[in-house]
């Protein structure tokens, strides 16, 4: 695929082999399919445009947040009417809703658990897995998610396993170099521990921490059972 980079990420389990892959174009999306990829990652830039109205609605709206269960067809309305105050929506209301149309594409969902909440502060600020089989996130403005490859982690550090411990004392990288950050605007596609035979082989990730003053606009979608 063109412009695809692949980086292995695992070494001592063959069995729970795990790669990132990353690209300028959106079908790389496509790639978290292939069992040994946990995160596929759409290098996506936002407009000027669509910037500025993200920045203009948090600061009209610094607690903004929506959190509704969305079919491809129902996403821009429903968005549409939670941003009824805010004139310049279109373009947000756009962006969003190709995104629920692509995932649902994608998974072969007829709707999906839509989330775009504000945030001033970390959401899951030390590292884990989620118990879901994939989820989309992409920030639209403000730091964006941080994960490690495969085979930096010690996933027995993990959860209970750090003993209340701060990720950069419980042990679970080694060094700080090894954490990658999203960029904001990428689309990325996040396997959980709820993918058929992905046990241990989850993406490891955590939000951000937000500067002062720092506001970021965060989008998740997930399967809706
Ligand atoms: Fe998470």
């Amino acid at each position: 695929m063109e412009g695809l980079t692949l980086k292995p990420n695992s070494k001592n389990n063959i069995e729970k082999y795990r790669e990132s892959v990353v690209s300028r174009y959106p079908d790389v999306l496509t790639e978290i399919y292939q069992e040994k990829v946990n995160i596929a990652i759409w290098q996506r830039t936002l407009s000027n445009s669509c910037l500025e109205n993200v920045s203009e609605l948090l600061t009209q709206q610094p607690n903004f947040k929506v959190v509704v269960t969305v079919t491809p067809d129902e996403a821009y309305q429903h968005l549409a009417e939670h941003l009824s105050s805010f004139q310049n929506q279109h373009e947000l209301c756009q962006q969003v809703s190709l995104l629920v149309d692509m995932f649902c594409t994608l998974f072969e969902l007829k709707r999906v658990g839509l989330r775009l909440t504000a945030l001033d502060r970390p959401m899951c600020p030390k590292f884990h897995v989620d118990k879901v089989p994939c989820r989309l996130v992409t920030t639209f403005t403000g730091s964006a998610t941080q994960w490690l490859e495969n085979n930096v982690i010690d996933r027995t550090k993990l959860g209970a396993g750090s003993i209340g411990l701060p990720d950069e004392e419980s042990g679970v990288y080694e060094s700080e170099e090894q954490i990658n950050q999203l960029l904001t605007g990428d689309v990325a596609l996040l396997k959980g521990e709820g993918w058929f035979d992905n046990l241990d082989g989850g993406l490891v990730h955590r939000s951000p921490a937000v500067k002062v003053n720092e506001r970021r606009l965060l989008l998740t979608l997930d399967f809706i059972d």
